[in-house]
């Protein structure tokens, strides 16, 4: 068994498996033989992935197809989880498939975010983290985004949501430390997934140049998951960052925000 399997097996929990980062981090774990419980909502993707897995890592895997949107998420997570020891929580999906100005969109739409980014993610930390720590040790990572650290148009509450995840990080890195449960927020810039070029679709954006891979972020991450509670992806740990503090500062860094905002989902 690797180092990486005994702190964090014998099974992991990866929401958003059917794609993109997602994906990748389920490859990842697998590779260290951990078993894996992957989540997402189109059932063929996830089936794929678990034979995929099996056949190469001979670990086992149970999908789970289900909304993080809707209230009964966690409690399905939890019964396909059932019995199972969960050593490592990765919160993958996250993203917003908007991409619009608050008033543009129902509250509805609004809401769904809200609940799969905080309540979801409340209490999938919640129910998966107290094992671990009876157990003495296990992870919790956190997929992020330079969102989290201030808001700007086209991201009221993705950003809003993101700030949440921030903070739940940092206070869990913060009260598990002594425990042996590591906590990390990954937060990551652009990425190239289905989920974001769907997006940049949509609204007619141009593909940017420079993207991370999935498959690098995945492996970062996990390298990561032990030096929490924050990794800024492509970041000396010196470099303050996305997350500059005084009020003009924030302010300054809103609009630089804005900017891209703006160019990416125009107006
Ligand atoms: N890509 C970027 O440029 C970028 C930049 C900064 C941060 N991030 C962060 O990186 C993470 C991954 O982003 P991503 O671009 O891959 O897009 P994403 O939409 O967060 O992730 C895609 C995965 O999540 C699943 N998913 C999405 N909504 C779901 C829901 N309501 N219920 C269940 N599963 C759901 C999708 O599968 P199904 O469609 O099968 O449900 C797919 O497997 C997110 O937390 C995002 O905020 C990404």
């Amino acid at each position: 068994m690797t180092p990486f399997a005994q702190r964090y097996g014998s099974w992991a929990i990866v929401t958003g498996a059917s794609d993109g980062t997602g994906r990748e981090f389920a490859r990842a774990i697998a590779a260290q033989g951990i078993n894996c419980i992957l989540v997402a909502r189109r059932h063929a993707p996830l089936e794929a992935l678990a034979e995929e897995i099996h056949a190469r890592n001979g670990v086992d895997c149970r999908t789970v197809t289900v909304d993080l949107s809707t209230p009964r998420a966690t409690d399905t997570i939890g019964a396909a989880a059932a019995g199972l020891e969960v050593g490592l929580l990765v919160i993958n999906a996250g993203a917003d498939p908007h991409g619009s100005r608050f008033l543009d969109k129902d509250a509805g739409a609004w809401l769904d975010l809200s609940q799969r980014n905080v309540t979801t993610t409340l209490e999938c930390c919640h129910r998966f983290a107290r094992p671990m720590r009876e157990r003495g040790r296990g992870g919790l990572l956190l997929v992020n985004s330079g969102a989290c650290y201030g808001g700007g148009s086209f991201m009221a509450v993705y950003s809003a949501s993101k700030a949440f995840m921030l903070c739940l990080a940092e206070s869990l890195w913060a009260e598990l430390r002594g425990d042996g449960v590591d906590v990390l927020t990954l937060v990551l810039g652009k990425t190239d997934t289905p989920a974001y070029r769907a997006l940049l679709a949509r609204n007619g954006a141009p593909v940017p140049d420079q993207m991370a891979s999935p498959a690098e972020v995945a492996e970062v991450g996990l390298a990561r998951l032990r030096d929490g509670p924050i990794y800024n992806w492509g970041q000396s740990n010196d470099v303050a960052g996305y997350a500059p503090n005084s009020p003009d500062a924030r302010r300054d860094r809103i609009l630089m925000v804005d900017r891209f905002s703006r160019s990416t989902f125009g107006g």
